[in-house]
């Protein structure tokens, strides 16, 4: 009788799984650092909606915002863990999985968005997605956020106005070669103390997109930005190869269009964001927004450039070039 009852019972769990009746969903796990205003909060809510929506009962997804359960130090090794299935690192932040990227980091490469998009979607930027594959990183999309601007507590208008200055940075060494050239002093810092270290004046200033410097209310402790846009801050949703290989490929191809779908959506509200969160900085006259003349700027990018040198080697010369194609 015992065996039978096995039997069973073994039949119920078998028959429970394949039509899913007993079995509580899947709990996938979204983890991020910025706020759910931004382009990257709302992607992840629309990622959640769609798959609760196209997979019900098979599947939930929880988002993590600003932080609260992984952050800038922990959230890729916590990917490999499998303690979270998706996060959105800004490609600045991958360079202990591979070097490729920090051709996003190199300053004054990227003459807007629409040139960042151009080289994502080329054939180089496809293949930088493949570029984590071996330490277990699968790279599934692109996600915009804006250029970047500085901002600091006087006005930046030449590069000697950044000299001995703290500024804190995202952990790439091209930023901190960035901020070396103009004699600055770079402090990597996770986004999550930001804000305290302005507020505090530990830090002098940091550089960030219009969207992230208004969520964060980075403006009320800076009294000046600089509309330097001398970078791109982007991002790559990535997930691990032991998660996402493992899904069944049914469900893999939902997660991949459900994704696809909510970049597309991010993408549209990182465009909006940047004019409004600008905007919105400006009405606030809490920070100044110093513009800069064509010579101004020229300094800027003849102090900075001489960093993509240092660093030709380790991205490759042919990225670069398909980078500067992209502009042009
Ligand atoms: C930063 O650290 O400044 C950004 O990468 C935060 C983010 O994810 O947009």
């Amino acid at each position: 009788p015992l065996k039978s009852i096995a039997k069973l019972a073994t039949i119920a769990s078998i028959l429970a799984a394949s039509f899913n009746v007993f079995a509580e969903p899947i709990e996938i796990k979204f983890s991020h650092v910025v706020a759910e205003n931004t382009p990257k909060g709302q992607m992840a809510l629309k990622f959640k909606e769609l798959i609760e929506q196209r997979l019900p009962g098979e599947y939930v997804v929880n988002v993590f915002p600003n932080s609260q359960l992984f952050g800038d130090n922990n959230e890729l090794a916590a990917l490999l863990l499998n303690d979270v299935q998706f996060v959105a690192p800004s490609l600045s932040k991958f360079e202990r999985y591979t070097k490729k990227l920090q051709i996003f980091d190199l300053p004054f490469l990227f003459e807007d968005m629409a040139a960042v998009d151009r080289f994502q979607q080329s054939e180089s930027g496809q293949k930088l997605l493949n570029s984590m594959n071996r330490k277990g990183v699968v790279g599934l999309g692109y996600l915009h956020n804006g250029m970047k601007q500085f901002s600091a507590n006087d006005p930046l208008t030449v590069p000697k106005d950044a000299n001995g200055k703290k500024f804190r940075i995202m952990a790439s060494d091209v930023i901190a070669a960035q901020f070396d050239a103009v004699g600055a002093i770079p402090v990597k810092k996770p986004f999550s103390e930001v804000f305290t270290l302005l507020q505090t004046r530990a830090i002098d200033g940091q550089e960030n997109t219009w969207s992230n410097t208004y969520s964060m209310k980075f403006y009320e402790v800076q009294s000046h930005i600089t509309e330097s846009n001398h970078g791109v801050l982007d991002y790559m949703v990535v997930s691990s190869n032991t998660f996402w290989k493992g899904l069944p490929a049914d469900k893999r191809a939902v997660f991949k269009t459900s994704l696809d779908e909510a970049i597309a959506l991010g993408n549209k509200i990182a465009a909006e964001k940047d004019n409004e969160d600008r905007q919105a900085i400006i009405d606030s006259k809490r920070s100044q927004l110093v513009t800069l003349t064509q010579a101004d700027r020229q300094q800027w990018v003849n102090a900075m450039k001489p960093v993509w040198a240092k660093f030709e080697d380790q991205i490759g010369k042919d990225m670069i070039d398909a980078a500067q194609a992209a502009s042009t």
